[in-house]
């Protein structure tokens, strides 16, 4: 008999988005006419092309495989020299980060749920995650065994619950309890909120006073306006004591389907072993990578460096001005209509309270079935994000001026 890993049995319902995608299908199929001007504003999807500079360095990558004398096979399962050099100069410079901190992955999805794998689960961590939050850190920690059952609010017993609300601008405050694994998110998915140095500051040395580890998700960096926000964790001083952080190509570079992202990981991270001893974190991580994954394909590879050129990083700042003028027409439009409105300002996202009386669910069915909008609700991403909606300004320029036409018309 196999037996099964009944940790999964745990997990509330389907993943948010498949769910959505379901609901979404349900009702297309039901009113088929409606499907053609359908807008989808839920999963965070980049609709833009891919940079020329990242195509073009593909295309020459392809070519170079198609020909025996440049042909290469297996990969270094860490990434190839030249994306971790150019991640170090151009993400980190002055930072104190080098190229073998770098580990490059197929996106950072992977990353934050793979990264437990090198950490004591069933209980040997306490971990604090925000609410709302990304929903991955919560299943990835529910399916290998560290919490107990889900409340009826979808709480999970085991989980420190760190509430981000208007009140606190969605950073969460330092808990009174210790804990060992901390996931923070800025900009932040879902509320599209940024920290400030002032509070990844205290969190920084709360982890360092604690011993604890920051899971630091930066997946949102490049749509940073506002220069005195940090981009990175690694700007505050103390952090490459404790931290790890994730970045992607995905969303700056269009890569969601392409699949490339990192962890950076400074020698100077550790825990401990079950006998006391301290161990590098950095070469767990090399040590699992080399053993479960055989690297990020090489032409993929070759068009994330491509970002870095003068030509990719001009086109990037294109994709991001871009996406970053919808989420200030979405903003403009919700505020129009007095609805309360956060993020957007540093953040892909925008994040709105639903109107007085209409829970998150309610109002993603009056979007879906009145406005022919998909959005996503508050409450997939946790209990406290109940009584909010948010719109991705993933988008073409089109749909949101439409999107916003509608919203004006239906609420
Ligand atoms: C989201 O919509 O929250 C994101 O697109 C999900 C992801 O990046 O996996």
């Amino acid at each position: 008999m196999a037996r099964i890993n009944d940790n999964f049995l745990k997990l509330k319902a389907g993943y948010l988005f498949p769910e959505i995608g379901r609901r979404v299908g349900a009702y297309t199929d039901a009113n088929p006419d409606k499907a053609a001007s359908l807008i989808k504003c839920g999963i965070g999807d980049v609709t833009e092309a891919l940079p020329a500079a990242v195509r073009e360095a593909m295309h020459a990558a392809v070519d170079e495989l198609g020909n025996r004398e440049t042909f290469r096979g297996y990969g270094p399962e860490q990434g190839y020299d030249f994306l971790r050099e150019a991640v170090a100069e151009n993400c980190y410079a002055g930072l104190n980060i080098g190229a073998g901190d770098i580990f490059i992955s197929d996106g950072s999805k992977c990353d934050t749920g793979n990264v437990l794998d090198i950490f004591a689960a069933d209980g040997g961590n306490k971990i604090a995650i925000t609410d709302p939050v990304y929903p991955v850190y919560v299943d990835t920690n529910v399916m290998i065994g560290n919490t107990g059952d889900a409340d009826d609010e979808g709480r999970y017993e085991g989980l420190v619950y760190l509430p981000c609300t208007a009140e606190n601008n969605f950073v969460p405050a330092i808990p009174e309890e210790k804990v060992d694994i901390i996931y923070l998110c800025y900009p932040n998915n879902p509320t599209g909120a940024s920290a400030t140095r002032e509070q990844l500051t205290a969190w920084v040395n709360y982890a360092k006073e604690n011993d604890a580890i920051i899971l630091y998700d930066a997946a949102y960096e490049a749509f940073i306006q506002d220069e005195n926000v940090p981009r990175s964790i690694y700007e505050i001083e103390g952090a490459h004591d404790c931290a790890l952080e994730f970045r992607s190509f995905s969303k700056n570079g269009g890569f969601t389907g392409v699949r490339c992202g990192y962890i950076t990981i400074p020698e100077t991270v550790t825990g401990e072993s079950a006998s006391g001893e301290r161990v590098s974190i950095k070469q767990l991580w090399s040590r699992r990578t080399s053993t479960k994954f055989n690297g990020a394909s090489y032409p993929v590879q070759r068009g994330a460096e491509a970002i870095f050129s003068e030509a990719g990083k001009a086109q990037v700042a294109e994709l991001v001005e871009h996406y970053m003028g919808n989420a200030k027409l979405l903003r403009e439009a919700c505020t129009e209509i007095g609805l309360k409105v956060f993020g957007g300002e540093n953040a892909p996202y925008v994040w709105v309270a639903c109107p007085e009386g209409l829970t998150s669910w309610d109002m993603f069915d009056k979007m879906l079935t009145e406005a022919n909008v998909v959005i996503t609700p508050g409450s997939g991403f946790g209990a406290a994000g109940e009584g909010y909606f948010r719109i991705s300004a993933f988008n073409s320029r089109e749909n949101v001026i439409e999107v916003c036409k509608r919203l004006k018309t239906y609420l």
